[in-house]
């Protein structure tokens, strides 16, 4: 994109912020609208989940690192998953997101989608983003430049070059740059962001495309005391709006955001209650938290 494309739209998405801080009230203003924007088809959640999987089995060289796993997600919900180093929390969202493929077992997106049935990219059109531990957003473009790319991925080479944000895009991006903080960020390079503000850049990349269920790797990892807390503001304001599956190490996080913690142990779920519940239960306590 050249610079005067740039300046453009820069100036596009801060009219647009302008015009979302002007509508901004105390319980979330046009960010609590968020979900409004659809671009991956419908999930179908009838049932009550978003997110299904049943006896889910995965072994490397017969060692089983997923066993019978099985557990659901309800829509809009903030599921978190703690486990040991090896636990198979990783493993689990590469089976979702179509990266690992299962032995045995069933998951579903919704009552319909059959995810087994699709590819990794299939799935992510579907309305599932994940974001990995190490940030990956492109050093050398600007904050805008990330996030206006996040709506490309799809598109060709021509496609891309011609790529102009329409009206509903720019106010898409305005209110995810309120969201992740970076509004007074938008040209500068993601390069020369802190390691936090980098995080929630690409989960910005990922709120681009509306996804209806978000998987979060190990999200606070790194990060200072201060980030921390305000990705815990950011993930709260997430939650209803998208569904969020959020594995992490960091117990006082969890404790910030936690409403249902599934504790995964040897690939399977040891136990699931609120926080206080899974700190007192023995098993839990022998495997993963101390004495
Ligand atoms: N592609 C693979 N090939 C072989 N073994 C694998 C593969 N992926 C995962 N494993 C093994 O499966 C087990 C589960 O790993 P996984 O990365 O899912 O754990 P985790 O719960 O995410 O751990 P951590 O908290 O350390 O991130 C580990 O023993 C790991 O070595
Ligand atoms: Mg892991």
């Amino acid at each position: 994109m050249t610079p005067d494309l740039m300046d453009a739209g820069a100036e596009r998405v801060a009219r647009h912020i302008a015009f979302d801080h002007a509508l901004q009230t105390e319980s979330g203003g046009r960010a609590a609208g968020y979900g409004r924007h659809t671009t991956a088809g419908e999930v179908d959640t009838t049932h009550g989940r978003i997110l299904y999987l049943e006896d889910v089995s995965v072994s490397f060289d017969g060692f089983k690192a997923i066993n019978k796993l099985s557990l659901d997600i309800a829509p809009g919900e903030l599921r978190c998953i703690i486990g040991p180093n090896g636990a198979g929390k990783t493993t689990m969202m590469d089976i979702i997101t179509g990266k690992t493929r299962p032995d045995e077992g069933t998951v579903f997106f919704g009552s319909t989608i059959d995810l087994l049935r699709h590819k990794e990219a299939e799935i992510a059109q579907l309305g599932i983003g994940r974001k990995f531990q190490k940030p990956t957003v492109f050093e050398h473009l600007t904050v805008f430049e990330n996030l206006e790319l996040a709506l490309k991925t799809d598109k060709g080479v021509k496609a891309s070059m011609l790529f102009r944000l329409d009206s509903a895009q720019c106010d898409r991006l305005a209110e995810v740059l309120h969201t992740i903080h970076l509004e007074g960020s938008v040209l500068r390079l993601a390069g020369n962001l802190s390691h936090g503000q980098k995080q929630w850049l690409e989960i910005g990349m990922l709120l681009m495309q509306d996804p209806k269920l978000l998987l979060l790797d190990e999200p606070v990892a790194g990060m200072t005391d201060e980030e921390t807390a305000r990705t815990a503001e950011l993930f709260l304001s997430l939650k209803g709006k998208h569904s969020l599956m959020v594995v992490e190490h960091d117990m006082s996080f969890i404790r910030t955001i936690s409403e249902i913690v599934t504790v995964l142990c040897d690939g399977s779920v040891l136990a699931q209650g609120t926080l206080d519940e899974v700190q007192a239960d023995e098993r839990v306590i022998e495997v993963y938290l101390g004495r």
